[in-house]
């Protein structure tokens, strides 16, 4: 418990190090960047506070990088909540009280919060006030109070949690990307010259292969090729030693790991390529049914070895070529 708090803090902190400051540093999702640039621009004319954001999309894409990036740009001073830590509207109120003009108040993980701390986000969204309750009983009466300018940046890894009056009250909703090889290996170039990691490219080429389009995967594999390079090698990385690396760790050629081949192999060997329901798949890989959806899911779809019908997942031929398994329709044909 203790050892996984500390790697946690240390897990955190090389993500700090590593986190861009500015436009100029974060690399890709140029839509969601040129949109949000004239966005600022244009409240910085009018001398204006930001429309609220929503950023979604897997994780690890750099949302909360971006909320960081967007809170430079503006020049106003950020705040980090989010929707668990949030548990009872009073806990809000005071937060959005506590704003001072200007500020950033970013909600990760908004899609969890309560129906009932929501309800006071709708009239501060809205209209920059929050009714308040006091006294008890008979004599109990709201009164209203004005609340700082301020804009939300909210994130979600499930778009499809967020209540539509929640959703509807953020003037500027943006979906991150999966990130191309070249600009993944774009951002490990990045990393490894802020911690002074010697890697060629062909080594940087076979890591960007390997780090499911995410750029935290990507930063992860990194520290790990530098470790496993200062132990076993010369303190360089080259692409046999990412192999070696990566083989190590479990960690095939297009990026996925023991959870994701599990998933796949269920999916193919327990209910013969599907459809079968995300319940039902959570139930036979012991995984957790949200993590599979959230965190696995998105990069095997995206690589189009999972595909979602209205009856539930299905593994396609692809998928089965990738983990040499014949597929269902080849299977029949030898029949
Ligand atoms: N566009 C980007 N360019 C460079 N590095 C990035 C970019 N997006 C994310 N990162 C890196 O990936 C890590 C994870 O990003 P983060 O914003 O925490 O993802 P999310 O909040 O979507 O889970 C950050 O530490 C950051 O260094
Ligand atoms: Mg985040």
């Amino acid at each position: 418990m203790a050892k996984e708090a500390k790697t946690d803090q240390e897990e955190e902190l090389f993500e700090e190090t590593l986190r861009p400051k500015k436009f100029g540093e974060y690399i890709g999702q140029n839509k969601v960047k040129e949109n949000l640039k004239i966005a600022i621009e244009a409240a910085l004319k009018r001398k204006d506070t930001l429309d609220h954001v929503l950023l979604y999309g897997p994780p690890g894409l750099g949302k909360t990088t971006l909320a960081c990036v967007i809170a430079n740009e503006i020049g106003g001073n950020l705040r980090i909540t989010s929707g668990p830590a949030i548990e009872r509207p009073g806990d809000l109120a005071s937060i959005l009280t506590n704003l001072e003009d200007g500020d950033i108040l970013f909600i990760d993980e908004i899609h969890r919060l309560s129906r009932v701390v929501e309800e006071i986000l709708y009239p501060a969204m809205e209209e920059g006030a929050i009714d308040i309750i006091v006294g008890k009983g008979p004599s109990a009466r709201s009164i209203r109070l004005d609340l700082p300018c301020f804009t939300i940046i909210g994130a979600t890894t499930k778009i499809g949690a967020i209540s539509s009056p929640l959703r509807d009250r953020f003037g500027i909703v943006h979906q991150l990307d999966f990130y191309n090889e070249a600009e993944i290996e774009q951002i490990i170039h990045r990393s490894a010259k802020i911690l002074a990691i010697e890697i060629n490219k062909t080594a940087s080429k076979e890591l960007s292969k390997r780090a499911r389009k995410t750029p935290r995967t990507a930063n992860r594999l990194l520290k790990r090729a530098r470790d496993y390079s200062e132990v076993k090698g010369e303190g360089f990385i080259d692409e046999k030693l990412v192999k070696e690396a990566l083989e190590m760790i479990e960690i095939d050629k297009m990026g996925l790991d023991k959870t994701d081949k599990k998933v796949l192999e269920a999916i193919i060997n327990k209910f013969s390529g599907g459809p079968v329901g995300l319940e039902t798949l959570a139930a036979a890989t012991s995984e957790d049914k949200e993590t599979i959806e959230t965190v696995y899911e998105p990069y095997l779809m995206q690589i189009g070895f999972i595909e979602r019908t209205p009856r539930g997942r299905k593994t396609t031929h692809l998928a089965h070529k990738h983990l040499g398994i014949k597929s269902k329709e080849n299977q029949n044909k030898l029949l």
